[in-house]
């Protein structure tokens, strides 16, 4: 079977390498890939855009592929999957009407609400002054949300009223887009999070491997946040008895809320959970996508064929599986560009992949390009160094082995991916 991977981030490098690892995936077209995909044998990258529905379905006809995979948020917001399954060609994403649960957190607290599902209280506002009036009554630390999609810039987790003010009018200004001016105002939480990602048929749902992304810039989870430094999996926060409750508070009855709202939910189900200091998940928000990075940590021990899941899922049969793990733990490494997640520069000449992947590493790639035929930084976090290993120490020193083997002038990477695991467990 051939198979259209639709993205360009390091998740989607690692789903296109993850496939590939079965010999019934014959090919895997990528669109629009990066440097990584144009690399890898068995996978080619097309110049389209994720946006191009009519493009793809050309593309996917007259080339007889069986499966799209969507990777981000953006095509399934505007309604990838609802064009595919109308010609009735198999694509792996929920419809537009599902992807709200990510669009729209205001549409996703509701839903939560509705369904008992534990999640901070909120309350949403359609006017500056009155969330601002809010925020004064409820005091701070708070969390202000702009409703839409905000490529992970749309929520500040505000110290001071001044600042909680200052995000809300930054929303209300229409920073985050002008359509449907909301916003969320959310009592803060304390605890560790964790990223749940599960998959689901839209009638079972089943989680992969819990894991822990890092999302701040700095060691110590200090500074600016990004689109995640790192990642590990499995994170032994999520004990057996608690991934339990998991499922049955919230991976459950979400799916029952969408069913009510009779959307046909097929995809991907990311559950963005607080573990509070006394052990309740709560959730922050809901993805409608695989997570990146972690994805990268997570494929890296799955053992089921990928492929077998995610047509699984695609035609109501998930319920026949059970997914399969290989033991140990794995853990992924981010090297970004200098600058980010403010500036940067790209076009950065990256070596050294090879001897990273000689230490039983895999690098995949985000923002990277193949610039007469050189490899070159393209992006904020531009490679993700995964390794495997029987424990958590292991693979964290395995990929920071590797990690020293890349170079590019500008690298960054913290040196504390997966650390937290090993703390909790002292
Ligand atoms: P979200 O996109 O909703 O996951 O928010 C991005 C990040 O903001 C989360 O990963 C948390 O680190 C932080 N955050 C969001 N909501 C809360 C909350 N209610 N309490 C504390 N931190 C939060
Ligand atoms: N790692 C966070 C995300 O994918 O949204």
């Amino acid at each position: 079977m051939k198979v259209l991977v639709v993205g360009n981030g390091g998740r989607e490098h690692a789903i296109a390498k993850k496939l590939l690892e079965s010999t019934r995936i014959k090919q895997v077209f990528c669109v629009p890939g990066n440097g990584g995909t144009a690399t890898t044998q068995g996978c080619q990258n097309l110049s389209l855009n994720i946006d191009d529905f009519q493009g793809i379905e050309r593309f996917v006809m007259v080339n007889n592929i069986g499966l799209v995979i969507v990777g981000p948020e953006l095509p399934l917001s505007l309604g990838i999957a609802d064009y595919f399954q109308q010609r009735k060609m198999m694509i792996f994403g929920p419809t537009k009407a599902g992807a709200q649960i990510e669009s729209s957190k205001s549409w996703a607290k509701e839903l939560m609400l509705e369904a008992g599902i534990p999640t901070p209280k909120a309350a949403v506002f359609t006017d500056a002054e009155a969330a601002k009036a809010y925020v004064l009554e409820q005091g701070t630390p708070i969390v202000i949300k702009a409703d839409g999609l905000a490529s992970g810039k749309g929520v500040t987790v505000a110290t001071t009223v001044k600042m909680a003010h200052s995000a809300i009018n930054t929303i209300f200004r229409g920073e985050f887009g002008t359509d449907n001016l909301r916003v969320v105002v959310e009592e803060f939480l304390t605890g560790q999070e964790v990223s749940i990602l599960a998959l689901t048929d839209g009638i079972t749902v089943e989680p992969l491997l819990p894991a822990q992304d890092h999302k701040a810039i700095g060691e110590g989870d200090q500074g600016a946040n990004t689109g995640g430094m790192g990642a590990y999996a499995p994170a032994p926060i999520v004990t057996p008895e608690l991934m339990e409750r998991i499922q049955e508070e919230i991976l459950e009855p979400t799916l029952a809320a969408l069913q009510k709202r009779k959307i046909d939910y097929r995809g991907v189900l990311y559950a963005g959970l607080m573990i509070t200091p006394d052990g309740e998940p709560k959730v922050l928000e809901f993805n409608c996508r695989f997570g990146d990075p972690e994805t990268q940590a997570v494929l890296s021990l799955l053992e089921t064929p990928l492929e077998d899941l995610v047509l699984a899922c695609c035609q109501q049969r998930l319920g026949e599986y059970s997914i399969r793990w290989k033991s140990g733990a794995s853990v992924c490494v981010v090297l970004a560009s200098g600058g980010y997640p403010g500036s940067y520069q790209k076009g950065k000449v990256i070596t050294g992949i090879e001897e990273a992947e000689a230490k039983g590493a895999e690098v995949f790639h985000a923002g990277t390009q193949l610039k007469q035929q050189q490899l070159v930084s393209d992006g904020g976090r531009v490679l993700g160094v995964t390794a495997t290993g029987e424990t958590l120490e292991q693979a964290i020193s395995k990929a920071y082995a590797a990690v020293d083997c890349i170079q590019f002038e500008g690298v960054y990477c913290r040196r504390d991916i997966g650390r937290r695991a090993l703390g909790d467990k002292n």
